[in-house]
């Protein structure tokens, strides 16, 4: 299938999942996993930050107000994420949105000190590839930081991809390790990050059997996967010509 047709695909769904408020929403679910990832990663007050698959933008505006005197972008393959996005963060003159896929992001590179992705590296068409571009935007010694919920080594998840009207990337934690590595990445490391919040009695969702299974499945935890962009990695600078 071509690459734009994979990407008409997820912009059609995910605008869906926004038009029904979903955007908002996954702020409830993925905060409980998301604050550990971000006390982890220390962000300083002078940081670019770019959130990729930002969805409503409501993790652009928690790190916004970390990095104070930096910036940050979200940027999402959905149209409708997007517009939601700006229009939650009216008023946040260092945080923007852009509309791009990870495989081709409209940005310059060696700009970011940060790249954070949350519950959307699954869905990239081409993970690698989408490595290979975060790699790109981050400056050198800057590292990206991947957080997922839908992995193989966590059994309670597996459900999902047949699910998801979308194509979706079933990896375990060392595969993803893996395609750090082969985008350039050094220091790559991956750990779990329980989800604390209590289960509910009774679970009467679509994504879960019963209440046993979701406690299991927040038991098992996040996977959190990141990297750093060695010093020296970055393509020189064009010389100047001595004409
Ligand atoms: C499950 S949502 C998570 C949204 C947000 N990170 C959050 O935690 O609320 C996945 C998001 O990834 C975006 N996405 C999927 N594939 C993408 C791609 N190739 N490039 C950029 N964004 C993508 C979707 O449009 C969607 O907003």
């Amino acid at each position: 299938m071509p690459e734009t047709v994979k990407h008409d695909h997820l912009r059609e769904e995910f605008n869906r999942w926004a038009e029904a408020g979903r955007g908002q929403g996954m702020e409830h679910d993925h905060l409980p996993v998301v604050l550990p990832a971000l006390a982890l990663m220390d962000l300083q007050p002078d940081e670019n930050v770019l959130d990729v698959g930002c969805g409503s933008g409501w993790l652009s505006r928690l790190i916004a107000q970390r990095v104070t005197q930096g910036r940050v972008v979200g940027m999402d393959i959905s149209d409708e994420m997007v517009r939601q996005a700006r229009k939650a963060s009216g008023g946040l003159e260092h945080v923007m949105f852009v509309l791009g896929s990870v495989d081709e992001i409209p940005w310059d590179a060696q700009f970011f000190t940060r790249v954070i992705s949350v519950e959307s590296a699954y869905y990239w068409p081409d993970p690698a590839k989408g490595l290979r571009e975060i790699f790109r935007v981050l400056r050198e010694g800057c590292s990206a930081w991947i957080l997922i919920n839908y992995y193989r080594d966590n059994p309670h998840c597996h459900q999902w991809g047949a699910k998801l009207p979308v194509p979706t990337h079933l990896l375990s934690a060392e595969q993803w390790a893996a395609l750090f590595r082969a985008a350039g990445f050094a220091e790559v490391a991956h750990r779990r990050i329980p989800d604390p919040t209590p289960t509910p009695d009774v679970y009467s969702g679509r994504w879960f059997r019963d209440a046993a299974e979701l406690a299991a499945f927040r038991a098992e935890g996040a996977l959190l996967v990141h990297g750093t962009k060695p010093a020296g990695a970055s393509p020189p600078e064009p010389k100047l010509r001595v004409l």
